[in-house]
C-alpha cells in the first residue's frame, strides 16, 4: 500500500471507529428490525422497507396461508428445498392507518404496525391469533435471525415433527440439527428437521412454517417465564408463512399444499417388513424368507443392512457372501417377498476400480473445503467422501448409481446415515457444497442433506424401475420429504418408555407432513423382553410403517424366536394388519390427496378437549379416522384409556363404550386397547401372507353402527405403477346415514377395475330383526351373535344402497 493510500485508509478507520467504537461487540448485541420508511404494493401483497434497511415482503400463497420474508436491500434469489407452492394473490383489501397496515383476506387480517415494524395475525371473527412480541419481534443477533413472539395464556403448541417429548410442547425448547443420535425419552435433537407448529388457543388454532435450515431453535416459553415464545436459526432469513385455516386438519392441508404430499406407496410396502443388522449372508436371509411362508407368517419385505456390501462400499454385493443377489431376489419374489437395501451417502476412497468413487470423483460430486479438495470423513466404510446432494448434476448421478441394485432385483432403498453422519458428528463448518450461485456452507445445507439424498434416491429409482413404484426409506429429514420417502426414527431402545414416546413422535410427524412413519419395532438398542417384543408387535400393526429392525449382536427379532405361544399371538397381529390393508390403502391415499396422516394425534380431531393433552393419554392416536389405538406398556395388563365425544367400541370385542370420558380397560398382550368409533366404516380383506397374494377376493365392508353419518372414500388400484395418474384407479365414497337408515356404496370412479369381486357388508349393532333390501329389492342376510349382520351385495361393480327398516 503506498504512503497516500495508507494515510485515507487510516483516518477512514480513525472516523469509523470514533463512530463506532464497540462495533465488535455491537454486531452481537440484539437488533430488532425498525420502522417502516417505505411502502410497496407487489404481486401477491406488500413490501416494507424499514429505516434500518430491511426489506419486509407479506404475501398471500391462499387466504389462509401468509408468507413474511426479511431480506436485505439486495435479496439473495428466493429459493426453499422445501416448499413447491406458489404466491396466489389473496389480499382482498389493504387499508392504512395513520400507526398500521392492515391486510385482509377471506380468512385472516394482518396488522402491521408501522414504528417499529411489528406483524400480528388475527381470524377474521377478530380474534387474536399470533405475532410479534411488542418489544422484540424480529430481531438479530450476528447473524443469527430470531421472530419473538407473543405468548398467550392459555396456549399449546403441537408438532416440530420428529421430536421426544409431550404432546403439548409448550414450556419445553428444541433445537433442529439433524443428528445421528441412539436416543432415550428427552433426547433432542434428532435426525430431522420439521420447522413447522400449530399453536391452538381456546377456540382457534394457526400454524407456522420457518423456512430456514440453517441449524434452528424453538422454544414455546421454557425459562421464559412465559414472557414470550420464540424461534430462530444461526443464519439465513426470517423466512416464515403463516397458516390461518380454522382447524388443525384444514392447516395439515395448507401445510402439505406448500410443501407437498407422499406419493400413493407401493401397496407391498405397507406389509410386514422384517430387518436386521445384519443378515449375514444370502443363505441366512433366504432361510429367514421361507421361514416365514414355513410358519405362515406375513410378510411382504426383507432387508439387507450394510454387511451385503464389499467392504461397506455403497453400490456393491459382496460376493462371497451374496454371490447371486438375482437369484435371491427371484427366489423372495416366488415367496411374495420383496428386498430392500441400505444405502450410506459415504463413498469409500477407493481407487482401485471402484466405479462410484473414480466417478464421483472425476465429475467433482463430493462435497469439499474451500481450497475444492474433497472433505473426508469416516462412517461405516472407513475414510469416505460425500456426494453433493444439493447440485442437480450429483444427484442424477447418484440416482444412476442404483442401476446395480435394480439389475439384481431390489425394489426398495433405504437411506441411512445421512444428517450427514461421520464418526465425531462434527462436520467442520466450512465444507462447501453447490457451485455457482448456489455454493453454500455446511451450515446451511446440513439439515436438508438427508431430504436430498432421499429425493436423489427416490428420483433416480424411479425412473430406473421403468414405470413402477420405488420405496425410499430415510433417516434424515427436512420438511417436504414425505414428496420422495418414508422416514424411519433411528436408532431407539428397545425399552418400554421409548416405545410408548416413539408413538408420541410418529403422531408429531405425521402433524408435520409425513405420513409414512414408523420405528425400530422391538427397539434397535438392546434386547426386549419377550412382553415387551409381542406388546411393541401389537402396535406395530397400527404403524404406517410396520418394520421391525434392531443392532447387531442383539437377540432375534422374528416372530419365530420368541416361543411358539408368542409367534401364534404376532401371527394373529400380522394377520389382522393384511385384513385392514383396504382400509389403510385408502387412509394413504387420503394422505397423498390432502396431507392428513394415516396416524393421527387426537390434537388433530378433537384439538379443543384439554384431555388429550393429559401426560396419561397424550401418545393415543387414531389408526385413520375410524381406529383409536392406546399405546400401553408391556408391563401393564390394564390401562387407562381416553375415548373423546361420542361412542366407541373395543374392537376386539365389539364391547360398547361412552365417550368424553376414560376407562379403565383390559390391555392383555394379545388384545392391546383399540376402539373404532360408532358409525366407522372399515374395508378389510382376507388375512393374506403377501400383498402379491390377491386373496378370496371379497371387499369386506365393516360398519359400526352410531347415532350420526359419516363417510369414508375408499381407494384402489394396482398397488405398483403410477397408473393412477393417469386415471387408473377406483374411487368410491361409503356413505353411514342412521337417520334415513341407508348405507350407500357410491359409483365408481376412475378407470381401473377392483382386485375385488364380491363385497361383503357386515354391520355391527345393526338393529336386530331389521328387515334389509339393497337397491330396493329385499335381501337375505345372516345374523350372527355377537351383533353381526352380514350381507352380500348382488352387484360388486355398480352403486348400492343398502336400506333397513325398522
Ligand atoms: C445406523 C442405522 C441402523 C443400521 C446401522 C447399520 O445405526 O440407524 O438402522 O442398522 O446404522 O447400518
Amino acid at each position: 500500500m503506498r504512503k497516500f493510500q495508507w494515510a485515507i485508509f487510516s483516518m477512514f478507520l480513525c472516523l469509523y471507529s470514533a463512530s463506532y467504537p464497540l462495533q465488535a461487540q455491537d454486531l452481537l448485541m440484539p437488533h430488532s428490525i425498525a420502522a417502516i420508511v417505505k411502502t410497496d404494493k407487489i404481486q401477491g401483497g406488500i413490501r416494507f422497507t424499514t429505516s434500518d434497511q430491511h426489506i419486509v415482503w407479506i404475501t398471500t400463497y391462499s387466504p389462509t396461508i401468509i408468507r413474511v420474508r426479511v431480506t436485505d436491500l439486495k435479496p439473495t434469489p428466493d429459493e426453499s428445498y422445501a416448499v413447491i407452492g406458489q404466491v396466489k394473490p389473496a389480499f382482498t383489501a389493504i387499508r392504512e392507518s395513520a400507526t398500521e397496515w392492515i391486510l385482509q383476506t377471506d380468512s385472516l387480517e394482518v396488522h402491521v404496525q408501522k414504528k417499529p415494524l411489528r406483524i400480528a395475525f388475527y381470524h377474521r371473527d377478530g380474534t387474536y391469533l399470533d405475532g410479534d412480541d411488542p418489544q422484540l419481534g424480529i430481531t438479530w443477533q450476528g447473524s443469527q435471525v430470531y421472530s419473538y413472539r407473543k405468548l398467550q395464556d392459555p396456549e399449546k403448541f403441537v408438532g416440530l415433527g420428529e421430536k421426544t417429548g409431550p404432546l403439548n410442547r409448550r414450556g419445553l425448547s428444541y433445537v433442529n440439527w439433524n443428528t445421528d443420535a441412539g436416543y432415550q425419552t428427552y433426547s433432542d435433537p434428532l435426525y430431522a428437521t420439521y420447522p413447522f407448529y400449530i399453536g391452538i388457543l381456546p377456540r382457534h388454532v394457526f400454524g407456522l412454517f420457518f423456512d430456514n435450515t440453517f441449524k434452528s431453535f424453538f422454544n414455546f416459553g421454557g425459562s421464559t417465564d412465559d414472557r414470550m415464545y420464540f424461534f430462530g436459526a444461526e443464519g439465513g432469513e426470517m423466512n416464515y408463512y403463516f397458516f390461518g385455516a380454522s382447524t388443525v386438519a384444514g392447516i395439515l392441508q395448507d401445510y402439505t399444499a406448500l410443501t407437498g404430499r407422499m406419493p400413493m406407496p407401493p401397496l407391498w410396502s405397507l406389509g410386514y417388513q422384517q430387518c436386521r443388522y445384519s443378515y449375514m449372508s444370502q443363505q441366512q436371509l433366504l432361510d429367514v424368507a421361507r421361514r416365514f411362508r414355513q410358519d405362515s407368517l406375513p410378510c411382504d419385505v426383507i432387508y439387507c443392512d450394510i454387511d451385503y456390501m464389499r467392504g461397506y462400499r455403497v453400490f456393491t454385493w459382496n460376493p462371497k457372501t451374496y454371490p447371486d443377489p438375482k437369484s435371491m431376489t427371484d427366489t423372495l419374489k416366488k415367496l411374495g417377498m420383496h428386498l430392500v437395501t441400505i444405502i450410506d451417502p459415504g463413498i469409500k476412497i477407493d481407487s482401485n476400480g471402484y466405479e462410484p468413487y473414480l466417478s464421483g470423483l472425476a465429475h467433482g460430486y463430493f462435497a469439499r473445503y474451500p481450497d475444492g479438495k474433497p472433505y473426508t470423513g469416516s462412517v461405516w466404510a472407513g475414510r469416505s467422501h460425500f456426494p453433493d446432494f444439493t447440485r442437480e448434476d450429483a444427484r442424477q448421478w447418484w440416482g444412476e448409481q442404483f442401476q446395480v441394485l435394480v439389475n439384481s432385483g431390489v425394489t426398495g432403498f433405504w437411506n441411512d446415515m445421512n444428517e450427514p453422519a461421520a464418526w465425531g458428528q462434527n462436520i467442520p463448518p466450512v465444507v462447501e457444497f453447490g457451485t455457482g450461485n448456489h455454493v453454500a456452507t455446511i451450515q446451511q445445507v446440513h439439515n436438508v442433506y438427508g431430504m436430498q439424498m432421499a429425493r436423489a434416491t427416490y428420483e433416480g429409482t424411479r425412473k430406473l424401475l421403468n414405470g413402477m413404484r420405488p420405496f425410499v426409506l430415510t433417516r434424515a429429514a427436512y420438511s417436504g420429504v414425505q414428496r420422495y420417502s418414508a422416514e424411519w426414527t433411528g436408532d431407539n431402545f428397545a425399552t418400554d418408555d421409548n416405545m410408548i414416546m416413539g408413538y408420541r413422535t410418529l403422531n408429531s410427524m405425521g402433524l408435520s407432513g409425513e405420513s409414512f412413519v414408523g420405528m425400530d419395532i422391538g427397539g434397535f438398542n438392546g434386547n426386549p423382553t419377550p412382553e415387551l417384543y409381542v406388546r411393541w408387535m401389537s402396535l406395530g400393526i397400527y404403524t404406517p410403517l410396520l418394520r421391525n429392525h434392531t443392532a447387531k449382536g442383539n437377540t432375534s427379532h422374528e416372530p419365530w424366536a420368541w416361543g411358539e405361544f408368542n409367534e401364534a399371538i404376532v401371527r394373529r397381529f400380522l394377520q389382522t394388519r393384511y385384513r385392514l390393508l383396504p382400509y389403510l390403502y385408502s387412509c394413504f391415499y387420503e394422505s397423498h390427496t390432502t396431507g392428513m396422516p394415516v396416524n393421527r394425534s387426537l390434537a388433530i380431531d378433537y384439538t379443543y378437549d384439554e384431555h388429550i393433552y393429559d401426560p396419561r393419554f397424550d401418545a393415543q392416536f387414531l389408526f385413520g379416522p375410524f381406529m383409536l389405538v392406546a399405546p400401553v406398556v408391556s408391563s401393564q395388563q390394564a390401562c387407562e384409556v381416553y375415548l373423546p365425544h361420542g361412542q366407541w367400541y373395543r374392537f376386539s370385542t365389539d364391547q360398547l363404550y361412552a365417550g368424553d370420558t376414560s376407562w379403565w380397560v383390559p390391555a392383555p398382550l394379545d388384545d392391546l386397547p383399540v376402539f373404532v368409533k360408532a358409525g366407522a366404516i372399515i374395508p378389510m380383506q382376507n388375512a393374506v401372507e403377501s400383498t402379491a397374494n390377491p386373496g378370496d377376493g371379497v371387499l369386506r365392508i365393516h360398519v359400526w353402527y352410531g347415532p350420526d353419518s359419516t363417510s369414508f372414500t375408499y381407494y384402489e388400484d394396482d398397488g405398483q405403477t403410477y397408473q393412477y395418474e393417469q386415471g387408473q384407479y377406483l374411487v368410491r365414497q361409503l356413505k353411514f346415514s342412521p337417520e334415513t337408515r341407508q348405507f350407500e356404496i357410491g359409483p365408481a370412479t376412475g378407470s381401473y377395475t377392483s382386485r375385488f369381486k364380491q363385497i361383503e357388508w357386515i354391520g355391527h349393532h345393526f338393529p336386530a330383526n331389521a328387515q334389509f333390501t339393497v337397491n330396493g329389492k329385499p335381501v337375505t342376510v345372516k345374523h350372527l351373535p355377537n351383533d353381526l349382520t352380514i350381507l352380500t351385495l348382488p352387484d360388486a361393480t355398480g352403486s348400492a344402497t343398502i336400506q333397513w327398516e325398522p
